[in-house]
């Protein structure tokens, strides 16, 4: 019963992961060459864009160690709609007291949407351990 539980399982990952086209998880379904992260639209151009009112995309690069840019400020009640990628290592890009938490894959870009409803200081910051500066990675979205 053992063996056969294990062959189940192994065959319903196996066909869930190919059925899924070995997506990484968070929407990460645009690939990007994380070598060629600084010239690939759209993070050529990385920084807060205005896309509705009161509606932003932030595109952010994520490198040993940093984000670029690493301070966004909205107004309050802004909804930001987070597309971020690394360009070395696996980095992450959460924010404590919200829902957003993503993991950075190189070659991936990660989207999240997070509205703001209280004016402050959020800070963020990576939350995969990627090397001997992991503790100084993070940055903030000032809502004003
Ligand atoms: Cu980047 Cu830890």
């Amino acid at each position: 019963i053992g063996t056969g539980a294990l062959v189940v399982f192994l065959a319903v990952t196996g066909i869930m992961a190919v059925s899924m086209c070995l997506n990484p998880p968070n929407g990460m379904n645009m690939a990007i060459k994380p070598e060629n992260v600084e010239a690939t639209a759209p993070f050529n151009s990385p920084g807060l864009k205005k896309i509705g009112p009161n509606e932003y995309r932030a595109t952010i690069i994520s490198y040993t160690f940093g984000y670029k840019p690493n301070t966004i400020t909205v107004p309050k009640g802004a909804t930001v709609h987070f597309q971020i990628t690394s360009k070395d290592v696996v980095h992450g890009f959460m924010i404590p007291g919200t829902t957003t938490n993503l993991m950075l894959i190189p070659g991936h870009v990660a989207e999240y949407t997070q509205t703001f409803n209280e004016p402050g200081e959020f800070l963020f910051l990576c939350h995969e351990y990627c090397g001997i500066g992991h503790q100084a990675m993070y940055g903030r979205v000032i809502v004003k």
